[in-house]
């Protein structure tokens, strides 16, 4: 399939690490030009690197404003950088302090990044988000993540209402095999699943479809990539 991307103008935020970093590669690959933003350095690939946090607004009105002089406007924004906060704490022993950061990087750092790019995106621009399937299903010790992750999925479609020929799409995966999943389950989890484990490359693919022109009619969407898990009813069968 041919996903149209050559020479489009791409911003990924969280794009020094796991699916962002992959999202940037799958991007480079389709002769994108690619703008990779993080809060830490970023690898050495062939795109442009700002260094940002997407909780800092003027910060992101900086690093838009610079990726926009280099390339001349934006057409996809793909917001990658998210946080998972304390995994496996009940709420009750949360601080706030900790709640305030996942919601920080989680919700308001999507919408400050949509904020300021919008303006920049053309009609049959694209933006496509990092939810969760923590949106929709949950164990226990995950609070302000799914909720945050929840705010994600509304941000979506109300975006999606309110822009008028800009498309916005969020996608939800199950685990993927990142650093941020590593860390919260550790290595031998992740290496000795007996569940579905999705590649950083394979959300990328499902990133990619949503930014191109080809998903044209695909607006205000939450993609469940979990293996059909959460759609599996209680019923004995
Ligand atoms: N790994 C999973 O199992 C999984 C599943 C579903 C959704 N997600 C979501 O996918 C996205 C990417 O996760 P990942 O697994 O690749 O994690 P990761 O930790 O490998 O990468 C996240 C990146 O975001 C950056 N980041 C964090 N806070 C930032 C900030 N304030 N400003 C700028 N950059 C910041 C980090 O530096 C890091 O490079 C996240 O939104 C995450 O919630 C991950």
């Amino acid at each position: 399939m041919r996903l149209e991307l050559a020479g489009r103008a791409v911003l990924v935020t969280g794009a020094a690490s796991g699916i962002g970093l992959a999202c940037a590669r799958a991007f480079l690959a389709e002769g994108a030009r690619v703008a990779m933003l993080d809060r830490v350095p970023v690898p050495v690939l062939d795109g442009l690197v700002v260094q940002a946090d997407v909780t800092d607004e003027s910060q992101v009105v900086d690093a838009i404003a610079s990726v926009v002089a280099r390339f001349g406007g934006l057409d996809v924004v793909v917001g990658c950088a998210g946080v998972s906060g304390p995994v496996g704490t009940p709420l009750v022993e949360t601080s706030a302090a900790d709640i305030a950061k996942v919601l920080a990087v989680n919700v308001t750092g999507q919408l400050l990044v949509a904020k300021h790019a919008v303006p920049h995106l053309p009609v049959g621009g694209s933006i496509v988000l990092l939810a969760s399937d923590s949106a929709f299903v949950s164990a226990p010790g995950m609070v302000p993540y799914c909720a945050s992750k929840g705010a994600v999925v509304a941000l979506t479609s109300a975006l999606a209402v309110e822009l008028d020929g800009i498309r916005v799409n969020c996608v939800c995966p199950s685990i993927v095999d990142t650093p941020m999943a590593r860390a919260d389950l550790g290595d031998h989890v992740i290496d000795e699943a007996d569940f579905p484990v999705l590649a950083a490359d394979e959300v990328a693919a499902h990133v990619l479809y949503l930014a191109s022109p080809v998903s044209r009619s695909i607006n205000g969407q939450a993609v469940l990539a979990d293996f059909g898990v959460s759609a599996r009813s209680g019923f004995p069968a």
